[in-house]
């Protein structure tokens, strides 16, 4: 595997290992010093063109803890502003020796782009195309998922809100599905995507319905920032149909945990009461990032550098 484009092009074996590495890799931040040799003398470009508070700081974290140089380059305030393009940009950066690239772009399918042109020679890392992919972050809900119930072959997750504009619903379906799990999206048919029915998974409109059986809920944000219309009649509405409150949680059974990848719309999608619950995991997410991104990029990089020693 050279790059990390999508959640589906895991192989079970693959993604196992990233979440078995991320497990060895995850005492290095309780450690007093956070930080390994591995990456030593390799350069890592964060490219960030759409806003980003954990996933950009949760890379950084992750680069800098394996000893890797980092350089951070976000769209604002940079010469995107003026006009460059995306090649021109991936050329300069490239020009300036970058071993790995992690990219974020309002585009669905720039990481491709970039992983399939000359631009770079270093390894492309999805950190959110668009609407379409985002697998780290599906790689660290099922790391703290199977962290929180075990292996997750046969568990019932219950994906619910604005599927039409998640990556992280799309990354999360198909990884779980490779990790064996039964998944179930639940929204208003005006937030489920055309042709959802060829995704491994099952749908709803009814959100109790499917509580009983979860043992894992995640909650999406809605997208505000990527509507071009109507999509519900109002936010009262869409919270009293598709918003998780504490009524709706104590429905779930005991051992169920509440995902959410962040950022909240707390009062939308989700309560504050159930944000702060015990069996919110929203925190231990963002700290288990840290980890899963730590071994994406040490299995992508391979490590130490030919004819050295780490
Ligand atoms: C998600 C994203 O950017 O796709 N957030 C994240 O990476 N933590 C989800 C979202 O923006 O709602």
């Amino acid at each position: 595997m050279k790059h990390l484009l999508s959640a589906g092009d895991l192989s079970r074996d693959e993604a196992v290992l990233i979440l078995d590495t991320a497990e060895q890799l995850l005492s290095v931040a309780q450690r007093p010093i956070k930080k390994l040799p591995t990456l030593r003398g390799r350069t890592i470009v964060n490219l960030f063109f759409e806003d980003s508070t954990r996933t950009r700081i949760s890379f950084e974290a992750a680069a800098k803890r394996l000893s890797a140089d980092v350089i951070n380059f976000s769209a604002k305030g940079s010469s995107v502003s003026k006009g460059e393009s995306l090649k021109d940009t991936a050329l300069t950066l490239q020009a300036m020796g970058a071993d790995a690239v992690v990219i974020r772009h309002h585009a669905s399918g720039a990481p491709h782009r970039l992983a399939t042109s000359e631009w770079t020679k270093g390894a492309v890392v999805n950190a959110g195309d668009g609407t379409h992919e985002h697998p780290t972050q599906a790689l660290l809900d099922a790391f703290t998922m199977r962290s929180r119930l075990g292996d997750l072959a046969g568990k019932n997750v219950t994906i619910v809100g604005d599927v039409l504009h998640s990556r992280v619903a799309r990354s999360n379906a198909l990884l779980l599905d490779t990790l064996g799990a039964n998944v179930t999206l639940v929204a208003p048919p005006t937030l489920l995507p055309v042709g959802v029915e060829t995704w491994p998974v099952e749908t709803s409109y009814d959100l109790d319905a499917s509580l009983e059986k979860a043992d894992a809920v995640m909650m999406l944000r809605v997208q505000r920032e990527r509507m071009n219309a109507s999509f519900f009649p109002s936010a009262r509405e869409y919270s009293r149909r598709y918003g998780l409150d504490v009524a709706r949680m104590n429905r779930l059974p005991d051992h169920a945990i509440v995902l959410h990848p962040g950022p909240m719309n707390r009062g939308m999608e989700i309560n504050a009461d159930v944000a702060d619950s015990d069996r919110s995991v929203i925190v231990e997410q963002v700290t288990n990032g840290v980890a899963v991104r730590m071994a994406v990029l040490y299995l992508l990089l391979g490590g130490a550098t030919e004819g050295e020693t780490a």
